[in-house]
């Protein structure tokens, strides 16, 4: 046969030897010990204490229920029962110490993110009462009418 057929052919081969020679030295020896298949086989056993140092930001609202108890009485019994303070105030790792405070975010888009009108057929996302903000009272903050711990109540800076 013609070399255009080999040169080629040497080619693929050559990257082929090239990728299990790179596999060889980058993949740790301890991963895929346990078996060979994707149950067990993509683990490394020298990963688990990376996973125990990882630091979880998020508290959840029993933690601020500790001290801001006022707030997740109010919360749990309105139509936002649900929502995780965290989920509008950001991760609560460190706090009250540091950071002292956490954010309160007043802005229009905090709440358009569940708010605004999606028609997702079927999804639960779909059944949360949105509305139009380019028609919805623009340019004001929503809490000025809505409180956000329970949004029945009027917003407490009108
Ligand atoms: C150990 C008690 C403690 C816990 C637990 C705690 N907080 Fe606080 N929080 C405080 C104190 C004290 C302040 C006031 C700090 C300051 O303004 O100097 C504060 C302030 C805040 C503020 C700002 C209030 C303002 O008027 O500016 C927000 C928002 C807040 N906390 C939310 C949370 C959330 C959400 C959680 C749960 C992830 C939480 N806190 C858990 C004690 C706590
Ligand atoms: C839907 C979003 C949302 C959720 C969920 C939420 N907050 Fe807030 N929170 C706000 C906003 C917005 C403000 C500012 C309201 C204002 O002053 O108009 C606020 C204000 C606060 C303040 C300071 C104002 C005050 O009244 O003292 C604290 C403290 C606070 N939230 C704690 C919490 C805690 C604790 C939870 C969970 C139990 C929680 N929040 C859940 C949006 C939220
Ligand atoms: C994480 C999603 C989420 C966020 C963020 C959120 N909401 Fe809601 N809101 C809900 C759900 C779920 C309900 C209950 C189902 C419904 O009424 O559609 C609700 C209900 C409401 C209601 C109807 C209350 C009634 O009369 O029953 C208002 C008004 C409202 N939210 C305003 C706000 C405002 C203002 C903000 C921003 C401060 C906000 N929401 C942020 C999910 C969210
Ligand atoms: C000037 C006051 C005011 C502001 C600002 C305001 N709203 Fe409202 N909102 C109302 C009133 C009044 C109603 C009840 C009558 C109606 O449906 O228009 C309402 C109704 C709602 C409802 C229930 C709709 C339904 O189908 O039952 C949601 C959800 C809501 N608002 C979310 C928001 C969000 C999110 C923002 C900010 C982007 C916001 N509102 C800003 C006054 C306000």
């Amino acid at each position: 046969m013609k070399s255009h057929v080999w040169r080629p052919l040497f080619v693929v081969l050559a990257i082929v030897a090239l990728v299990f020679a790179a596999r060889k030295v980058l993949v740790p020896s301890d991963f895929g010990v346990g078996e060979r298949g994707y149950m067990y086989g993509w683990h490394r056993p020298s990963n688990e204490q990376q996973w125990k140092d990882v630091k979880v930001k998020y508290r959840t609202a029993q933690h601020c229920k500790e001290c801001h108890k006022d707030k997740y009485d109010e919360i749990k019994s309105s139509p936002h029962g649900n929502i995780n303070c965290e989920n509008c105030h950001g991760p609560g790792l460190g706090h009250p110490e540091d950071p002292k405070a956490l954010d309160i975010d007043r802005s229009r888009e905090l709440c358009t993110r569940c708010h605004l009108k999606l028609k997702y057929h079927g999804s639960g996302r779909e059944k949360i009462r949105g509305i139009d903000p380019a028609r919805h009272n623009p340019g004001l903050e929503c809490v000025t009418c809505h409180w956000p711990h329970d949004p029945r109540k009027e917003g407490h800076n009108k």
